[in-house]
């Protein structure tokens, strides 16, 4: 039986320490041979991610705990490649979608998969804002807007990488003043950290510092299909968000800057509820996003820890997904521009809707809405969120 999130919430920091928040990870070594030997056939051929770009070398890291599950990471845009954990019959499967080369991630004409997305995640509304009395111009690159830091974002850029050991990766990368407009040096830095007890979790640790008042929003823009990449539509997962409300937008995706109720509306997911079901409705929301692209608000959190944000279930491999984060909102963005024109690793196709993206965040547009929680980030203050992916499986 699925609980209601009233029920979950309370359970949220028993399990945090239950599950993937205090754990030895151990290594891969215990692990039957077939299950070794099947994550390295699904993984990319490391040879195709080494590249030289902007004088920096990339690569391919690959982590992994001690259930044997596995996240391969390059460092080109600090991006989850692979991520493979146990469906229903213990079978591994790779739930990130992604390329098998770093050449693709550079041309093809998506983007965003797996990246890391900065300086700000989402959009910022005709790519201008004001802080401290100067009005900022930033690149547009979607429509009158500016989207997930520009033309060339951090997911565009060669992080430094440094493995601290079989299970963490650290990524730092100096984005320069006045890179796509934004004011100051903003040292970053994301670790990702494969964690394994009676579930897996892949948790992201966000930090950034700067030298002159700026605006931050980090986030990871993993296309997730928990059935498989590249194994059809995510419209029979059942998704829950933790959100009584969320914040419309207008005909370009930026907020209108009200918080309205999902009550009575397709974004009532409260419950578990197929992705698809109510997609089809006559809803100028859904129009506007040709689908669900919205920011959800999340519940504030009842107990101490992370915040359960989102849970999912693959409807045919029973694999789970539940978001956890101390960020204020999640993206839910249902696939709605994907058309198949993206060659994914094992040769399959990004057909519509055959992922979904949830992206943990402070809300788009937030510097122009003073009402939405503060996006600033000044001199002498540290940038520091947590998400975390953790996975098990419903049989
Ligand atoms: C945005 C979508 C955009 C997608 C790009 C999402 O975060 O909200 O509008 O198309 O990222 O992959």
């Amino acid at each position: 039986m699925i609980r209601s999130f009233a029920s979950f919430a309370c359970v949220v920091a028993a399990c945090m320490l239950a599950s993937c928040g205090n754990s030895n990870n151990g290594t891969a070594a215990d692990k039957p041979a077939d299950t070794a030997a099947a994550v390295a056939s699904a993984l990319p051929d490391a040879k195709n991610f080494t590249d030289s770009l902007d004088g920096k070398t990339t690569g391919l890291f690959i982590l992994k705990n001690r259930n044997g599950a596995t996240a391969a990471i390059t460092s080109y845009g600090a991006r989850v490649v692979s991520l493979l954990v146990p469906g229903k019959n213990g079978e591994m499967t790779d739930v990130a979608l992604g390329y098998d080369s770093v050449g693709k991630y550079i041309h093809q004409p998506e983007t965003y998969f797996g990246a890391i997305v900065g300086r700000y995640g989402n959009r910022i509304g005709k790519g201008k804002f004001k802080l401290e009395g100067k009005e900022y111009k930033l690149a547009t690159n979607n429509g009158p807007n500016h989207l997930h830091g520009g033309l060339k974002g951090f997911g565009a850029h060669v992080w430094d990488a440094k493995k601290v050991n079989d299970s963490t990766l650290e990524l730092t990368y100096l984005s320069q003043d006045q890179e796509e407009g934004y004011p100051g040096n903003l040292q970053s830095k994301v670790t990702y950290t494969l964690l394994g007890d009676s579930t897996n979790c892949l948790k992201i640790e966000y930090e950034a510092t700067t030298d002159k008042a700026t605006v931050v929003n980090l986030t990871n823009h993993t296309y997730f299909n928990l059935n498989g990449q590249g194994s059809g539509t995510i419209n029979n997962h059942l998704l829950q968000v933790n959100a009584d409300k969320y914040t419309p937008v207008d005909s370009t995706l930026i907020p209108t800057g009200k918080i309205e109720s999902v009550a009575g509306t397709p974004f009532d997911f409260r419950q578990p509820t197929a992705i698809g079901a109510r997609i089809d409705s006559p809803n100028q929301q859904l129009k506007f996003g040709t689908g669900y692209d919205h920011n959800f608000v999340l519940n504030p959190n009842k107990g101490s820890g992370l915040n359960l944000a989102a849970t999912v279930l693959g409807d045919q491999s029973g694999i789970f997904m539940e978001v956890l984060t101390n960020q204020p909102g999640i993206q839910f963005y249902g696939g709605n521009f994907m058309n198949g024109s993206n060659p994914l690793k094992g040769g399959k196709k990004d057909d519509h809707r055959t992922a979904f993206c949830l992206e943990t965040q402070h809300f788009p547009d937030s510097p122009n809405e003073p009402s939405f929680p503060s996006t600033e980030l000044k001199p002498g203050q540290q940038y520091k969120t947590t998400t975390v992916y953790r996975f098990s499986v419903k049989k």
